[in-house]
């Protein structure tokens, strides 16, 4: 599947998620280029359609998109809760453990995912594996003392490295720390991983995403369909 495809089917997704969203919701806005068609579209709903919902976002990149077609966005603080969450992923199997952070969000995408009464995830057909973990595990971490993390991580067998960007400057959240990501594959047995992560001084969040969601939109060249 070459990038067009790809994103033909992650738009697809995207659009199918909007039909979720009805008047005076509270929804949380995931972060990536899946979620960007789902933005559009829900931007296209407001100013064609009068749709009127309060949005709370996993990112500034989703902020500053929402905001320029005119969806009220709030502090996850400033609600009481949030009807649904929609947001993408990186991998998913058929048990919804799914790891995500590939776009840097996954410590508000987490803050966001808990505080929701209905997670949906809308991914391409390529996101739907077996076994997760050949997408590499981003794991944020603090600033201080990333490199002892990072030796710890190395004698586990975790193959980590420090997230680059094109600049080559280490990426930075947006709570200003540090992406490692864990090269492993293969992830057999997720839940003792996320146990081992979390209790790893330093980390501040794992990309896995276990069993947290209910619905998954998979965009599928025969059309959306929905994976419950
Ligand atoms: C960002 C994420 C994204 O949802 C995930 O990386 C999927 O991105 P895309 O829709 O661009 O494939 O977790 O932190």
């Amino acid at each position: 599947m070459d990038k067009a495809q790809q994103d033909a089917l992650k738009k697809a997704a995207g659009i199918e998620a909007a039909k979720i969203v009805e008047n005076d919701m509270t929804v949380g806005l995931g972060t990536g280029s899946t979620v960007r068609f789902l933005v559009d579209e829900l931007g296209r709903r407001v100013q064609e359609e009068g749709l009127h919902f309060t949005g709370v976002t996993t990112s500034r990149r989703t902020q500053e998109q929402a905001e320029g077609y005119g969806i009220r966005i709030v502090n996850i603080d400033e609600v009481d809760h949030i009807d649904v969450t929609i947001d993408g992923a990186d991998e998913v199997d058929k048990n919804f453990n799914g790891i995500k952070g590939g776009g840097a969000a996954l410590l508000w995408e987490k803050i966001v995912a808990i505080n929701s009464n209905r997670i949906v995830w809308i991914v391409d057909q390529s996101k739907v594996v077996d076994v997760i973990g050949a997408f590499p595990l981003p794991v944020e971490v603090i600033p201080f003392g990333v490199g002892h993390v990072i030796k710890k991580f190395e004698a586990k067998g975790y193959r980590p490295t420090l997230r680059m960007d094109t600049d080559g400057k280490p990426v930075r959240t947006d709570e200003n720390d540090l992406v490692v990501d864990l090269h492993l594959e293969r992830i057999e047995h997720p839940q003792d991983l996320a146990t081992d992560l979390i209790t790893t001084v330093g980390v501040v969040e794992h990309g896995l995403f276990l069993n947290m969601v209910d619905t998954v939109i998979v965009g599928d060249p025969n059309g959306p369909c929905v994976m419950t």
